[in-house]
């Protein structure tokens, strides 16, 4: 059986925020949430997250992923490890983690996992050049690892040891709720910390050791808002390096924002100030060029995307859009549109090789393949009070400044004429026209022009 604790209670005093701590943002995922999604690729049988200070909020966003424990009032991290008593009757290994430290990968947990097997504890542990306030890793002469000494209660010497613990631990589940309840709090904090357990574990003689994490900035651990940043940073060259690998182009990967659960297609050129979120799907060879956004959508194959925002929608292959365009609300673009600037895109279904060069609104829209919607084409589908629908059939032709008062239905093959505000239906290739008729008076404008 395996298992994990995930530390979450604490307040977070220093990150300065009206929102708990482990809910902050690492590009677009709050930090809990990339711990957990990283222990459940691993496979953990059961996650346990140690909620107390605005507990509503984590529960909110990790619903029935996890299992939880409450620890109020917060008295300490290991304090925190004895409230997952649910867990208390399992055999096996537990990983206890802090909800604050999100980079740490899963094949780093896995191998503390494996490390541990036939051990009582092992602790991951790292070399810093600057150990800052983490807590020191003593060992004695030997070189044996004999406990953890936190920061504000090390002495003078203490403070020089540069190998740190990184608050990452696989411990044997059995003895971890043996003796959880022999830490006191007794030091500097009166807190009860869990890296008592190491000179516990000592004391009766049990198989501890560290091991060294192979990458220091994955253990980082996250208190201010400085930290939040330097994790954002190294995430998202971690990202973008791991796609490079895969045949992904960056202009300057330091300036393109890609989450972590987005994938990107081969040949692919993203330039600056993209923002790849929420799980989209980017396929091969396409340019997304700067300024642009997207989010929870699918994008297919050579596609060129100029400074635009697309949301929950699909667009599928040698589609033109851009610049300034906004597909939203499950829009599916098929393959070959041309979508030019100034043109929304809501809840509507566009077909194969249409045209919309500039200045349009579509909503609520199903709209056939081969069809021009001219300049200014407005799907008037609110009333106020509901939506309605607007249909455009296989290759009509709406022109400029054109207001569809929907529901409506434009035939196969029919035109709508410039200037029309369209509110009957319009049969299978007939021509609507609904505008004033012109007059020209002869000499007006000379008239007008020299009084
Ligand atoms: C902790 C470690 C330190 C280590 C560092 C690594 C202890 C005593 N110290 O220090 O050795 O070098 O992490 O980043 O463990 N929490 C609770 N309940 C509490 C207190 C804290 O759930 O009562 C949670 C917090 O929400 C946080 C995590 O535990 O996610 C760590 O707490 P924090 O106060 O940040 O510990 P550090 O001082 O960073
Ligand atoms: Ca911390």
């Amino acid at each position: 059986m395996k298992s994990a604790i995930v530390l979450a209670a604490g307040k977070g005093t220093r990150m300065k925020s009206s929102k708990n701590k482990v809910m902050h943002e690492v590009l677009g995922k709050p930090m809990i949430g990339h711990v957990v999604s990283r222990l459940e690729k691993l496979k953990v049988d059961q996650i346990v997250v140690v909620v107390g200070h605005q507990a509503d909020e984590i529960e909110t966003y990790l619903q029935h992923r996890v299992t939880y424990a409450l620890q109020d009032p917060q008295l300490g991290t290991g304090h925190a490890v004895m409230q997952a008593q649910s867990l208390k009757d399992q055999q096996g290994q537990t990983l206890i983690l802090y909800g604050d430290c999100p980079l740490v990968q899963v094949e780093t947990m896995h191998k503390l996992y494996e490390a541990n097997q036939g051990k009582a504890l092992t602790v991951l542990t790292a070399i810093l050049d600057d150990p800052a306030q983490y807590g020191r890793i003593i060992r004695d002469d030997q070189g044996n690892f004999v406990k953890i000494v936190e920061y504000k209660d090390c002495d003078e010497k203490q403070r020089e040891i540069n190998e740190i613990n990184t608050g990452i631990y696989c411990v044997d589940n059995q003895l971890l709720f043996k003796h959880i309840n022999e830490i006191s709090n007794d030091n500097a904090q009166k807190e009860y910390y869990i890296t008592d357990l190491i000179e516990i574990f000592h004391h009766n003689g049990y198989d501890i050791q560290g091991l060294p994490v192979a990458d220091v900035n994955e253990v980082m651990g996250i208190n201010d808002r400085v930290d939040l940043a330097k994790a954002t940073a190294w995430l998202q060259m971690h990202i973008n390096t791991k796609w490079m690998h895969q045949g992904v182009t960056f202009i300057d990967p330091k300036s393109s924002y890609i989450e972590e659960d987005v994938v990107i297609g081969e040949d692919t050129v993203i330039y600056p100030n993209v923002y790849l979120q929420k799980g989209s799907v980017i396929g091969k060879s396409n340019m997304i060029l700067p300024q642009t956004f997207i989010v929870g959508s699918i994008i297919g194959d050579f596609n060129t995307i100029d400074s635009s925002r697309i949301t929950d929608s699909r667009v599928d292959s040698h589609v033109n859009i851009g610049p300034f365009a906004h597909l939203r609300n499950g829009t599916v673009v098929e393959s070959k549109n041309r979508i030019g600037n100034f043109v929304e895109f809501k809840n509507s279904h566009i077909g194969y090789d249409s045209r919309c060069a500039h200045l349009t609104y579509i909503g609520d829209a199903d709209v056939g393949s081969k069809v021009n919607l001219g300049c200014g084409v407005v799907t008037v589908n609110y009333d106020g009070k509901n939506k309605f629908k607007t249909i455009i059939k296989d290759g009509a032709f709406i022109g400029s400044n054109v207001n569809l008062i929907a529901p409506i239905t434009i035939g196969k093959d029919a035109v709508v004429a410039a200037g029309t505000t369209a509110n009957m239906d319009v049969e299978d290739g007939e021509m609507a026209i609904g505008r004033s008729r012109q007059e020209n008076k002869v000499n007006y404008g000379f008239r007008y022009k020299n009084k």
